[in-house]
């Protein structure tokens, strides 16, 4: 089987510099011959910069932050992404900041129409034009897909509203802000918060997270994975860390479950900053990162 490596070398969905270097890193420490080694045959595909947009050509559109930047690097992962799932590829996208799932589900939903999406935060990404407490679009990526938005930002047109509330599941949550909420409710959209994960363990929330996204198992997952789900102790180097995260195991569990599933067609890992903390931070976290993405990839422990 044939996995597609790239990268959306890109930070304009945030205000700290750095998240673009993330993937460089992860490639950096071996993450395509790890892959190969799980006997995947991988074509690396280069980190993918496109166009650079000046802050002086880019400024704020009401209350968002460089918003044709961000547009048009995650208009071009999304047909990256398209294209790779038409050839039968497993498309691995390494961020970047999470605006990019904006392109990357897209691309998944271009060819899997009915596809779901497992989003792993400690955010729920999905606040609208009119919520958005920051105009950081790394925060809004879901509202887009979802259709959500009532200001119309043209840029951002071709973003079809591919996805249904009821194909979307989030575990690990645990800074969603008051707009958020409200939104998560009145969509009915299913969230396991890091109380559900206490409660009942990650096993039987991945469980119940797939009955409700997938319940005939015969969907194809999107499995979306920002590294500030896990706590900061574990994951110490992204631009919006919050404490009281999944551990490494519990981290590590989901990519597993959802590689059992036999129905991963798109995965990403998202908002590694190595520019965040001091070198063995940085360390950690980039291993971490290669590490989820072959625990998606099918590496057991035994
Ligand atoms: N909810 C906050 C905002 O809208 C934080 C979002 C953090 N998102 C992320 N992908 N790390 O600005
Ligand atoms: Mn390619
Ligand atoms: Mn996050
Ligand atoms: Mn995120």
């Amino acid at each position: 089987t044939a996995a597609a490596v790239h990268s959306g070398k890109h930070d304009g969905g945030q205000p700290k510099p750095g998240v673009d270097q993330g993937p460089i890193h992860l490639i950096n420490a071996g993450l395509v011959d790890q892959l190969k080694e799980l006997g995947w045959n991988v074509q690396f595909d280069g980190h993918h910069q496109f166009e650079e947009v000046s802050a002086e050509s880019d400024p704020p559109i009401g209350v968002l932050k460089n918003p044709r930047l961000v547009s048009r690097v995650s208009r071009s992962v999304a047909d990256v992404v398209g294209s790779h799932a038409r050839r039968g590829e497993l498309p691995v996208t390494i961020g970047g900041d999470h605006s990019l799932a904006m392109g990357t589900i897209s691309g998944t939903l271009s060819h899997h129409p009915d596809a779901c999406v497992i989003w792993i935060d400690a955010h729920a990404d999905i606040n609208t034009v009119e919520t958005t407490p920051s105009g950081n679009i790394h925060g809004m990526p879901m509202s887009f897909l979802l259709g959500l938005n009532k200001t119309r930002i043209s840029e951002y047109d071709w973003v079809k509203q591919v996805l249904t509330p009821d194909r979307l599941v989030y575990i690990g949550l645990r800074d969603v802000d008051a707009g958020e909420k409200t939104i998560l409710r009145e969509q009915g959209i299913k969230a396991f918060s890091m109380h559900e994960v206490d409660r009942y363990g990650i096993g039987r929330v991945v469980e119940m997270a797939l009955d409700h996204v997938n319940p005939r198992r015969d969907r194809p997952i999107h499995l979306t994975f920002d590294v500030d789900a896990l706590d900061p102790s574990v994951a110490p180097s992204t631009g919006t860390p919050v404490r009281g995260g999944l551990t490494f195991r519990e981290g590590h569990y989901i990519c597993e479950a959802i590689h059992e599933t036999g129905l991963l067609a798109a995965f990403d890992i998202m908002e590694v900053n190595p520019s965040l903390a001091d070198a063995e931070a940085v360390k950690a976290t980039v291993a971490v990162g290669c590490s989820l993405v072959r625990s998606a990839l099918g590496e057991t422990l035994l």
